[in-house]
């Protein structure tokens, strides 16, 4: 028996390279898993990566979360095939390879981070919440990154809007308190060993395998007491 077994999620960015840890878990935990991508060939690879796993019980469906309307249709498509929803994880966002300081910041790489990083989580968040809010036992996780918490130089594209999604979580653990969904943001203060960075994995970095694991627990009623947490994730010597 899975902890997730009839559970109906998303995971929102799951064909992106911690997203891909995070579906495998939860379909080995007996979840139906809706997974959204921009698009379809992103899909059809990460089903590739799943093999066997890829059952009927993984869904792929195109969808993006730049725009309300974009998001809507995509909630509609999930709720019109399945009738509910159980849990949403958002693992949205992408790396900055600029390495630049603030003051060299482009207007359009300021645009298009606020956009992929920040925006894409109001818009998930404004959109599945209150689905959410209507199911007993619905939970709903950020993936966050460290750089939420802490400068790092020539890192702020990455950092500000970090630091955006973590007070839009802590807003809205406030606004739906006693709503019944249960909402956590889980900040990993660790490179992730995923796909991209085979071959220059350290020990000590958590995998895209070990959040999946995690985010599927605290998605599954065994997690029923904890909600309305920020949950840090550090790097293990082992
Ligand atoms: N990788 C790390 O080392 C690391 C470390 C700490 C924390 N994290 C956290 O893990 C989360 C995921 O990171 P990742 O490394 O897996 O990044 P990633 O591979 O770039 O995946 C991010 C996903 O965000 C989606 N996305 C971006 N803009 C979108 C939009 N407008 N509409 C819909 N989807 C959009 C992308 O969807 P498409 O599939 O459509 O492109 C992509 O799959 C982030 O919150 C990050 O802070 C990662």
């Amino acid at each position: 028996m899975g902890k997730l077994d009839g559970k109906i999620t998303l995971v929102a960015g799951g064909a992106g390279y911690v997203g891909e840890g995070i579906v495998r878990a939860f379909l080995k935990e007996g979840a139906t898993v809706a997974v959204s991508a921009r698009n379809s060939s992103k899909l059809e690879e990460l089903r590739g990566l799943l093999g066997e796993l890829a059952s009927d019980r993984f869904v792929p469906v195109v969808g993006e979360f730049s725009q309300i309307e974009a998001a809507e249709h995509l909630r509609d498509e999930i709720l019109n095939k399945f009738g509910q929803l159980d849990a949403v994880v958002a693992s949205l966002g992408g790396g900055w390879k600029g390495n630049q300081p603030l003051t060299k910041v482009s207007m359009e790489d300021w645009q298009n981070y606020l956009q992929s990083n920040l925006t894409t989580h109001f818009v998930a968040a404004r959109t599945f919440l209150p689905v959410l809010a209507q199911q007993k036992g619905s939970s709903y996780t950020l993936l966050g990154g460290g750089a939420a918490e802490t400068a790092i130089p020539n890192y702020s594209l990455i950092a500000i809007p970090a630091a955006g999604q973590l007070m839009l979580t802590k807003v809205a653990i406030e606004e739906m308190k006693g709503s019944g969904v249960r909402i956590n943001e889980v900040i990993v203060h660790s490179l992730v060993a995923t796909r991209s960075t085979a071959g220059q994995n350290q020990p000590e970095w958590i995998t895209a395998d070990e959040i999946g694991e995690y985010t599927a627990w605290l998605a599954s009623d065994e997690a029923h007491m904890v909600s309305g947490s920020i949950i840090r994730l550090y790097e293990q010597s082992r």
